[in-house]
């Protein structure tokens, strides 16, 4: 039984890979802060998993979700950083610094805290992989996007250098997930966003591929494949 652990999981990409992950007989640990939508992760994942309101800025959150889980479930095989949020479309110069901050906040602290919750007991069992979720604003820039795109090229630089820190039978790496109709893509694309695929789609593909990562991977900035 294998043990995956997906932050920001009640909605979108992440809730698509904790009932992927449970389907295919993982162990299942989630977390995000939306109490209603966790509960009903909670009562769809079932009793042999985890789904608790953490907050991935919030260091009590974590404290008390990291002790849960390592208790219940040991340290994850996977660990996918995927919470994150995303600016109101917007120049630069018109984001005020609170919303700058929350960007930042989630995509780059909160995976830095994640990582110290759970690497180190990684490290201790000697096996496991952290994606850290990129964008194809972490290779590529969009106008109104700079807050976003800013803290995926830093997700894209912290896993390279991450990877390199990594003792043998580890890895760290960086993820394109893709685009699909989430309600984070919709905040940028519109109606547009429909065209598509949606979470459920691309989970059938990101599942085996995350599925398939190793320590052959380690500092790889990866893309998950297209689905056919
Ligand atoms: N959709 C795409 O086309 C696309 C493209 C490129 C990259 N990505 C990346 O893929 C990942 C998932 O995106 P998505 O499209 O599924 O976005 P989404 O639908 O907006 O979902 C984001 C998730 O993050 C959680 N979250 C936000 N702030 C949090 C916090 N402080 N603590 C814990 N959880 C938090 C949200 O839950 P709560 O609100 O309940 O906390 C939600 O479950 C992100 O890293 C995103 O940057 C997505």
């Amino acid at each position: 039984m294998q043990h995956v652990l997906i932050t920001g999981a009640s909605r979108g990409l992440g809730r698509a890979l904790a009932l992927g992950f449970r389907a295919r007989g993982w162990t299942v640990s989630a977390c995000a802060t939306d109490p209603v939508a966790i509960q009903a992760l909670a009562e769809e994942l079932g009793p042999e998993h985890l789904a608790l309101t953490c907050d991935v800025t919030r260091p009590a959150d974590i404290g008390g979700f990291a002790a849960r889980v390592l208790e219940r479930s040991g340290p994850p095989d996977l660990l996918l950083n995927n919470a994150a949020v995303i600016n109101r479309s917007a120049p630069l110069w018109e984001v005020s610094g609170e919303e700058f901050s929350r960007v930042i906040d989630v995509n780059l602290k909160g995976v830095h805290a994640m990582i110290r919750a759970f690497l180190p007991a990684m490290i201790e069992r000697g096996s496991g992989v952290v994606v850290n979720f990129s964008s194809g604003w972490g290779r590529s820039t969009s106008p109104e996007v700079a807050p976003y795109c800013a803290t995926k090229w830093g997700i894209e630089g912290l896993t390279a250098a991450l990877a390199s820190e990594l003792p043998a039978g580890l890895a760290a790496v960086a993820l394109n997930p893709g685009i699909i109709d989430t309600r984070m893509l919709r905040s940028s694309f519109g109606d547009a966003a429909g065209a598509y695929p949606k979470p459920e789609q691309w989970a059938s593909a990101a599942v085996p591929f995350l599925a398939s990562l190793g320590p052959r991977h380690n500092g790889q900035a990866l893309t998950v494949p297209a689905i056919r």
